[in-house]
């Protein structure tokens, strides 16, 4: 029995995880999956009734189920930062979701922002670091309010964390390579001109392994602002790039509006070592002038579940699921909340159909 832990969230999250929960409940009828759903609240409400947001020992309850759906975080009454990081970023950490998988795919019917480009043209994949870098929150201030006020927010690499991350992009871009769906060439993005210690650690570790256990892999490396460029001029150029986390972030973004918008973008937090726990996302944020409206775009969280599926062992419903939302896009006016010329639930019914 597949165990699912629901973490509905804040703002639209409990309404588009509603919708990737009916196309759960279709799939698994489909391809006779057993499974079972739990729902917690954790979240800018139960935050703002008790205080605690989530502890150790219910980060270990969740554990004991094979995957975890995420809605959204974030809260308007809730000052940003804390919910970010007590809820969404203290999951990735002590759960060690160590890789955060970001498909970039523009799907047929999809308005990209990008002249002249199509769904052959915008197809690859950001394989970004999840535990490291600006995101460890070493730092702090000295003086603080003074004139002489000092702050500082270290980066942090880690021969182990890169070395982990750069072979799971590795295999991950080999996989893909040997079933026909890429062209087995892996990009590192750093920005190693500038950052000599840190970069210099990721393009040593890159090319060690790189050049020892993947000679089938070609090895290729950009400047994230250059990288920033080649999305928008020439996004057909890549087929699977690895980035430690604070530049992963911003990419992703870019990645994000590349393929129509946060409504479409799904991610994965993954932890791919035995026993391990993943999180899928819709990588948007919780929206809350939308909430409660029935307007928002549900895909992306579909889209969520579709990765859950196919790294759970379930490759062919998480397929099957792909290939449900690419059927109803064209359907569709646009991704943007209230322009889809459906409702949140209606989309949900139309990849239901489509199944
Ligand atoms: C993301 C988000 C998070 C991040 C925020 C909400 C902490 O932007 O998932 O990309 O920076 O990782
Ligand atoms: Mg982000």
């Amino acid at each position: 029995m597949f165990k699912l832990a629901v973490l509905p969230g804040d703002g639209t999250g409990p309404e588009v995880v509603r919708e990737a929960l009916k196309v759960l409940k279709k799939v698994a009828q489909l391809e006779k999956i057993e499974y079972s759903t739990r729902e917690f609240d954790y979240g800018g409400d139960r935050y703002l009734k008790g205080g605690e947001i989530i502890n150790d020992a219910q980060i270990d309850e969740l554990r004991a189920y094979n995957a975890i759906l995420l809605g959204a975080i974030g809260h308007p009454d809730v000052k940003p930062g804390i919910l970010e990081k007590g809820l969404l970023l203290r999951l990735r950490f002590t759960l060690d979701q160590y890789i955060n998988l970001r498909p970039v795919v523009l799907y047929p019917g999809v308005d990209t922002p990008l002249k002249d480009k199509g769904p052959a043209d915008i197809n690859f994949d950001v394989v970004r670091e999840n535990t490291e870098d600006l995101y460890c929150g070493n730092g702090g201030i000295l003086r603080k309010g003074t004139q002489q006020e000092v702050a500082t927010q270290e980066m942090i690499a880690t021969r182990f964390g890169a070395e982990r991350c750069l072979r799971y992009a590795f295999d991950f871009c080999r996989r893909k390579k040997e079933s026909g769906e890429g062209k087995g060439m892996l990009t590192l993005v750093h920005k190693t001109n500038v950052l000599t210690f840190c970069g210099d650690l990721w393009f040593r570790a890159f090319e060690e392994i790189g050049e020892k256990d993947y000679p089938d892999i070609k090895r290729d490396y950009n400047h994230v602002d250059a990288c920033c460029m080649w999305f928008v001029k020439n996004p057909e150029f890549y087929d699977t790039i690895v980035v430690p986390n604070m530049f992963g972030d911003i990419i992703t973004d870019l990645g994000a509006i590349i393929q129509g918008g946060m409504g479409i973008a799904a991610g994965g937090n993954i932890n791919p070592d035995k026993g391990g726990v993943s999180m899928y996302e819709p990588i948007g944020g919780s929206a809350p002038k939308y909430t409660g409206m029935n307007i928002i775009n549900p895909l992306a969280a579909v889209g969520a579940l579709a990765m859950l599926l196919q790294n759970s062992g379930f490759k062919k419903a998480g397929d099957r699921v792909v290939a449900a939302i690419k059927a109803t896009t064209p359907k569709m006016k646009s991704m943007a909340a209230g322009k889809m010329g459906y409702s949140t639930s209606e989309v949900g019914d139309l990849v239901c159909e489509a199944l």
